[in-house]
């Protein structure tokens, strides 16, 4: 499996000057910024983690790579109570927590980079395209390696991973992931044709801590 040829959306400044952008944006407008890979794949996450025996209410759950939180806030207006954002970006940081403190929600964000730390143990975590950022950086290979074993580390046992990607394929994301996850379910997304062949154009995979 080939890794990805980097590119600007592998690097911290990318997402700073992005968000400070967004900030601006957030402040002149009330406008929150982009929802990568669409409204209906964080409707179709939700529904879901509504359906899952594995997830409750209470759960506690990290978005790792949250970018302006908006999971997060969709999570919080649907009932999910323990709510965490990590983001290497302290630009993310300032704006996700700017948005949910517009709407009065409790969630917590943290400016923490993944493949660092994460100090603390969570039952789920989430993940919609900050893998995909950080197959795109340089040296990726070694850095896709320690975001699996981070991940890992710090979920506790039995726990989930939610992953979205738009860069990876379901079975090249299970090559990746198999040797300290179960695949659990692949949520459902759109499809579509393209030379007689159907493909996904986004996957999402749910995973459980072996
Ligand atoms: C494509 S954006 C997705 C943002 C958000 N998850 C969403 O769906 O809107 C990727 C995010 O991953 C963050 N990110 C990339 N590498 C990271 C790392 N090593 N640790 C924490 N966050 C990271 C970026 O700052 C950015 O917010």
């Amino acid at each position: 499996m080939e890794e990805l040829e980097p590119s600007e959306l592998g690097t911290q400044e990318y997402w700073n000057t992005r968000y400070s952008k967004e900030i601006e944006d957030f402040s002149n407008h009330g406008d929150p910024g982009e929802i990568w890979f669409g409204e209906d794949i964080v409707d179709r996450v939700i529904r879901w983690m509504n359906k899952s025996d594995l997830i409750k209410k209470d759960s506690k759950l990290v978005d790792v790579g949250c970018g302006n939180g908006m999971l997060l806030v969709e999570l919080a207006n649907d009932g999910y109570t323990d709510l965490t954002g990590i983001d290497y970006s302290d630009k993310a940081v300032e704006l996700s927590k700017k948005i949910a403190e517009k709407q009065n929600l409790n969630i917590k964000f943290f400016n923490y980079n993944v493949l660092e730390s994460i100090p603390d143990s969570y039952q789920i975590f989430h993940d919609k395209g900050t893998y995909d950022a950080i197959s795109l950086s340089e040296n990726s290979k070694e850095n896709r390696l320690k975001y699996i074993e981070n991940i890992s580390g710090s979920l506790s046992d039995g726990g989930i991973l939610i992953i979205t990607s738009c860069n990876w394929t379901q079975s090249e994301l299970n090559e990746q992931f198999h040797e300290k996850f179960n695949l659990l379910s692949i949520i459902p997304t759109p499809q579509f044709k393209f030379g007689g062949k159907v493909g996904n154009v986004v996957t999402s995979c749910v995973y459980q801590k072996k």
